[in-house]
């Protein structure tokens, strides 16, 4: 199961993400927002962080108009690494060395083609381990307030 959310600067991209996710038969809960009117992206960030954070759902992919705001709160929720991709190798890289389990994207970044194909590469590519499996840890450990 995947959490979607957006602001009204994402709205688009999560739309065509949702129709790629139909497609691909891919189950998700889309906690909004369900129009362009404005709304705050921080409200849908914890909603969809609080689903992946709790194991409600596998992974996240919230859109606001940069990425960036709707990332950094996400990111205040324990067991959350939230990464905001603007092409295909960052794509597969937050995958392979981070376990980033929350895409973020920019409706005024990108268009709609990249946010699906960065989408598909985030759900299709796993986290490598070994080393980088270290590293997440002392990410979890900074969460944790633990010395690293
Ligand atoms: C909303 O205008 C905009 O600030 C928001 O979508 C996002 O880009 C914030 O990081």
């Amino acid at each position: 199961m995947i959490a979607l959310g957006a602001d009204h600067g994402g709205f688009n991209l999560k739309e065509a993400i949702k129709k790629y996710l139909d497609e691909k038969n891919i189950e998700y809960v889309d906690y909004g927002c369900y129009s362009e009117e404005s709304v705050d992206y921080a409200v849908f960030a914890k909603k969809v962080a609080d689903d992946v954070s709790n194991g409600k759902c596998e992974k996240g992919i919230l859109c606001c108009g940069t990425g960036i705001g709707i990332s950094i709160a996400a990111n205040k929720v324990k067991g959350i690494r939230a990464a905001v991709v603007t092409n295909e190798f960052c794509a597969e890289m937050t995958r392979r060395h981070n376990d980033a389990n929350i895409l973020a994207l920019g409706g005024r970044v990108i268009s709609e083609e990249e946010a699906v194909r960065f989408t598909d590469i985030f759900l299709n590519t796993e986290f490598e381990g070994g080393r980088h499996e270290r590293r997440v840890g002392q990410i979890s450990k900074i969460e944790n307030g633990e010395e690293i």
